[in-house]
């Protein structure tokens, strides 16, 4: 009768590399897909963001997989800073060149809005990591929910379509996936 060889001094170590990246996946998500599953109810009546948006909108973060929910929600905190942050920049620019008064206000009311919309949610990463306090995030990108309904609202309020109707939507449903992920960390 053979008995089996020990194994070898390799042989362990890879198991042992197997079992330690098993342990350490176990609390965060495999991919974006997992995540955005995990706060959006795909056959739901949500008015919120769509599964699908949160899929494209979180596919371009970088260090998302195996993250943590922590993880996850930081990195969305800083994607939604760095899109407000363009926003913020197409609203300077197309002020620039508006004459009408009505717009050129809405313009201005906008540019505040987004200015709110950055610093709150350059805030709530940093609330969210390293702080852990996420009751505060929430606050702040509750705040910043208001403040793209403040811009739209100029628009709706006037006879002009507005010029940024996507970039609104866009950051409003990325608002709400953050503010999602939020509500889970305050589970
Ligand atoms: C902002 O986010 C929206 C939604 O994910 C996306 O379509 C758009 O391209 C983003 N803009 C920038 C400048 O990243
Ligand atoms: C945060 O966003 C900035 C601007 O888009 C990017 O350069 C940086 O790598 C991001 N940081 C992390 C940790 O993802």
């Amino acid at each position: 009768m053979e008995t089996s060889p020990p194994l070898s001094l390799a042989g362990t170590t890879v198991i042992l590399l197997l079992l330690l990246s098993h342990i350490s996946n176990v609390s965060g998500f495999n991919d974006v897909a997992e995540a955005c599953k995990n706060i959006i109810d795909k056959d739901g009546e949500d008015a919120g963001p769509t599964y699908e948006f949160c899929l494209t909108s979180l596919q371009v973060l970088t260090g998302a997989k195996h993250a943590d929910l922590q993880h996850i929600a930081f990195l969305s905190a800083n994607l939604t800073v760095a899109n407000a942050t363009h926003t913020e920049r197409i609203v300077k620019e197309l002020s620039k060149n508006e004459k009408r008064n009505v717009v050129k206000a809405a313009y201005q009311t906008c540019m505040d809005c987004y200015d709110e919309i950055v610093q709150n949610a350059r805030t709530a990463a940093n609330e969210i990591l390293p702080n852990k306090n996420y009751v505060t995030a929430n606050k702040v990108i509750s705040s910043a929910m208001s403040a793209v309904d403040n811009c739209k609202d100029e628009f709706d309020d006037s006879s002009v379509k507005s010029p940024i109707f996507k970039e609104n939507n866009d950051m409003h449903a990325l608002l709400g996936i953050l503010i999602r992920f939020i509500v889970k960390l305050q589970e």
